[in-house]
């Protein structure tokens, strides 16, 4: 019988569809270590996978020439080798589409909570200081009327940005290059540094790759206006999270809505945790009940595909 390991516990009950195979799931809430994943993986036919699953040549290997597939629950795969799966002929896919909504209203809550100081207000409120009113207490940014600069305009960045324009506000957006649909709506394509020299709001929505590592480094936050806000539900990687600490110590940022750090998990003894203008919440995107149940559905769909060989329908590494 056909062996699948399953990194979590997921939500839902998508692994029912896989009654006719031997289900192997990780009971526990913190991820296999390696040399669980390593061993667990030993012979198996399918692995399904989340994004701290490291997917290399080594457990690859582990798993040996039974593997066909690497079911990603997840949109982001930078924890997955690709061409070492290609190499092995092993069909890698990942769950898009299904979770730009749930992402992009995060991105809008902790941008709200950021611009309008909505953690520091509870912190002060339950510090017992909430002795009167004043028209100076913990004044924020205004949203409407301001310019929300996009960086990356795909399914979860335009999300993001129709809320934006329910609240009135001005979009710039970077990217490869402009996308005329884009442009129809009235938003605006920049170059990456004119968008972060202009915009009043940064929201970081790319997939982690080496050309996005380390993107909004030193140099780049300090093009951002003084008093920016900068949001990032993407990968803790694409932000210098010593250099975001440098620039919102000294103001120059006025707060970070963080769903996503670097390191992740974030200790909670973490010096960005030490600012009272950052807001984190832990990698919680996607972690509405519907969403997360539809990633699985997905996941496991593909991966039901690829053992009755079927094509999958996500591929992101395609086996011919
Ligand atoms: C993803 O899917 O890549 C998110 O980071 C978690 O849902």
């Amino acid at each position: 019988m056909p062996r699948i390991f399953i990194t979590r516990i997921w939500p839902g009950s998508a692994i029912e569809r896989l009654n006719g195979y031997e289900v192997d799931v990780w009971p526990e809430f913190e991820a296999p270590p390696r040399d669980v994943l390593l061993q667990r993986a030993r012979g198996v036919d399918a692995l399904i996978t989340t994004l701290d699953d490291r997917i290399d040549a080594e457990l690859l290997d582990a798993a040996g020439p039974s593997l066909k597939i690497v079911a990603q629950s997840a949109v982001g795969y930078n924890n997955i080798d690709l061409d070492a799966a290609r190499q092995r002929g092993v069909w890698v896919t990942n769950t898009p589409g299904v979770l730009d909504e749930a992402t992009a209203d995060i991105a809008f809550a902790l941008f709200m909570a950021a611009a309008r100081r909505i953690a520091e207000g509870m912190d002060y409120v339950r510090a017992g200081k909430w002795t009167a009113w004043h028209p100076s207490l913990l004044l924020g940014a205004d949203l409407h009327g301001a310019t929300m600069g996009i960086v990356g305009l795909g399914r979860i960045g335009a999300a993001f940005a129709r809320r934006c324009t329910g609240f009135d506000m001005k979009i710039l957006y970077t990217g490869r290059k402009p996308r005329p649909l884009a442009d129809a709506q009235g938003y605006e394509f920049r170059p990456l540094d004119d968008l972060l020299a202009e915009s009043d709001f940064v929201s970081l929505h790319v997939p982690l790759t080496p050309e996005t590592n380390n993107l909004m480094n030193r140099d780049r936050l300090r093009r951002m206006k003084q008093g920016a806000i900068l949001i990032n539900t993407a990968r803790g990687q694409v932000v210098d999270t010593e250099a975001l600490i440098e620039v919102l110590r000294d103001g120059h940022l006025a707060g970070a809505g963080l769903d996503v750090t670097d390191p992740e998990p974030l200790p909670a003894d973490h010096p960005l945790l030490q600012l009272p203008n950052v807001v984190v919440t832990p990698h919680i995107g996607s972690a509405s009940y519907r969403t997360r149940t539809t990633m699985i559905e997905l996941a496991v769909g593909d991966t039901l595909a690829v053992l009755e060989g079927r094509q999958p329908v996500h591929p992101v590494v395609s086996v011919e």
